[in-house]
């Protein structure tokens, strides 16, 4: 297979022919942050948290294909500050009471408001009035929390192959749909999976919930891609 050759702010990079920028970027130990991109699954370039820059266009990094000889800006200042003012957007759109939450030190979105050292965002709070919906036997939804990354409408199939998820209405009105008797049949490794594919807390397994205790889950002890060698600084 043909290897492409390209840099990550200076440093030269390889990639497989068809890699995205954010595979490749991985590929090569470099971090570039994200939300609604979840590996095996078919990117939707919903949250932009991920936008890049070569040849001084903008360009979803998930979505994008790696090209011969490109030049990709990741760490730029002005990069970082976006996607800092899109983690803030986020927290001001929902519901967001990290403290109180579920899934505490296993969020990416807190995760990445403590990478960007958030404090108080830059935008007034929207404080939506929205449902924490029972939805069966073995899920709860916390609407508060969602950020519309569809990571569970792509990526939860019952064993048919039926989506457990879906989305309704569209722009700021988008909501997260559960068909309650697939949701229902879910066994308890697929609800666990559908939880954890969740990158906040929005999805919830009842009964059990998160089992490690809040100070040594994932993003307590490892700040959110610090696994990977970093482009920066
Ligand atoms: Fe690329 Fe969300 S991770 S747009």
């Amino acid at each position: 297979m043909n290897k492409i050759t390209f840099t990550i702010d200076g440093q030269a990079c390889t990639a497989e022919a068809g890699q995205t920028i954010l595979e490749a970027a991985r590929a090569n130990g470099i971090y570039i942050p994200s939300l609604c991109w979840f590996e095996g699954m078919k990117p939707a370039g919903s949250c932009r948290i991920c936008t890049v820059r070569a040849g001084g266009r903008y360009m979803a990094a998930c979505t994008q294909p790696v090209s011969e000889q490109m030049v990709i800006e990741n760490m730029a200042p002005d990069l970082e500050d976006m996607r800092k003012a899109l983690v803030e957007m986020l927290f001001v759109e929902g519901n967001h009471m990290c403290p109180t939450c579920e899934k505490s030190g296993n969020c990416e979105l807190q995760a990445l408001a403590y990478r960007y050292q958030m404090l108080v965002p830059r935008f007034p709070y929207d404080f939506p009035v929205r449902r924490v919906e029972p939805a069966g036997p073995k899920i709860l939804l916390e609407h508060n929390r969602c950020i519309k990354c569809l990571r569970c409408v792509r990526g939860v199939k019952a064993k048919d192959g039926r989506r457990v998820f879906g989305a309704l209405r569209r722009g700021g009105r988008k909501k997260i749909a559960v068909d309650l008797s697939l949701a229902a049949a879910l066994s308890d490794r697929r609800a666990r999976e559908a939880m954890d594919r969740c990158p906040v807390g929005s999805i919830l397994k009842k009964e059990v919930g998160f089992i490690v205790p809040v100070g040594k889950r994932k993003y307590d002890a490892t700040p959110i891609g610090s696994d990977l060698r970093k482009a920066e600084g």
